[in-house]
């Protein structure tokens, strides 16, 4: 047996948040590269289907499911009561969708009861709810993988960056209490925390963003691929609870996407 059939997802099936775009839509090819069929979930039906083309071609099952809002709890137990039916299986839930947040960059005083649970809702009762969803199954099942997605934000303060910051710190902790809940189920939880991972082709703007980055670049929306199926394979086995960063050095070398002072403007 080579090293790298312990990377191999054959059989498995896996629901990706956000699934439509940016890093959710890489890691839905990666996991399908790696033969994994693919449960593509968000709100617009575009993306979403145009992710399951590209699942398609390269010969695994996809079913999208778009219309599902992952901050409301009956639409994500349903979103996964027919992933379930669909797929016959679920073996990986990678909790991806999130958002900035509408009051990103407001000060204090300034943010709304509103603007606090939208936030909150997109960046972490997402990834409460998916898991408390799918855990059962995965359980009558003999286990599986649960990836949650936070961020650079998860580990350090920011300037008027209270919900994003205060969510993703959040989602470490879901991961930890996910982790140790069902260490002995077989079921792991990891987390990713990327970097400045730009969604933009323009070289101008990549080249400005790089300057501040200690690899004077910042990552390429596929550099997240490999990760995933990593944590999502056999090959990580013994890995739980973890939260992997992704940044180029970045919070290693104390950076932050504004420089030394931590804005949210950035
Ligand atoms: N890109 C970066 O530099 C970076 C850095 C650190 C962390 N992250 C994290 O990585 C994840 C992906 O970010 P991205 O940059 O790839 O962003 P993105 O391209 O904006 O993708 C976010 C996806 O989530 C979906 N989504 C958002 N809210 C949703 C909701 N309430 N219900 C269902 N789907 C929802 C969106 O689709 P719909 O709008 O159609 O629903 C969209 O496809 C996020 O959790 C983000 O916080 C990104």
């Amino acid at each position: 047996m080579s090293i790298l059939d312990q990377f191999d997802l054959s059989g498995q099936a896996a629901i990706i948040t956000g699934a439509g775009s940016g890093l959710g839509r890489e890691m839905a090819l990666a996991l399908a590269d790696a033969g994994c069929d693919i449960v593509g979930v968000g709100r617009r039906r575009e993306p979403i289907d145009e992710t399951g083309e590209m699942v398609t071609a390269k010969g695994r099952r996809y079913f999208g499911r778009p219309g599902t809002d992952v901050t409301d709890s009956s639409q994500v137990n349903a979103m996964v009561e027919d992933a379930i039916r669909e797929m016959g299986r679920i073996n990986i839930l990678v909790n991806n969708a999130g958002l900035g947040g509408s009051g990103r960059g407001k000060t204090l005083p300034e943010l709304t009861d509103e603007d606090w649970q939208s936030g909150i809702a997109s960046n972490l009762d997402s990834a409460f709810y998916c898991s408390r969803a799918i855990v059962s199954h995965m359980l009558d099942n003999g286990g599986g993988r649960i990836i949650n997605i936070t961020s650079g934000w998860g580990f350090r303060g920011g300037r008027n960056n209270f919900m994003y910051s205060v969510a993703k710190g959040g989602v470490i902790q879901l991961t930890k209490g996910l982790a140790m809940t069902y260490a002995r189920d077989n079921i792991r939880a990891n987390c990713i925390a990327p970097g400045l991972f730009p969604k933009t082709d323009d070289e101008a703007v990549i080249r400005q963003i790089g300057e501040k980055q200690p690899a004077g670049r910042p990552g390429r929306l596929q550099e997240i691929g490999p990760l995933a199926v990593y944590l999502c394979s056999e090959a990580s086995d013994y890995m739980s609870g973890e939260t992997v960063l992704i940044d180029g050095g970045a919070i290693a070398a104390g950076v932050t996407p504004a420089g030394v002072v931590p804005l949210v403007e950035a």
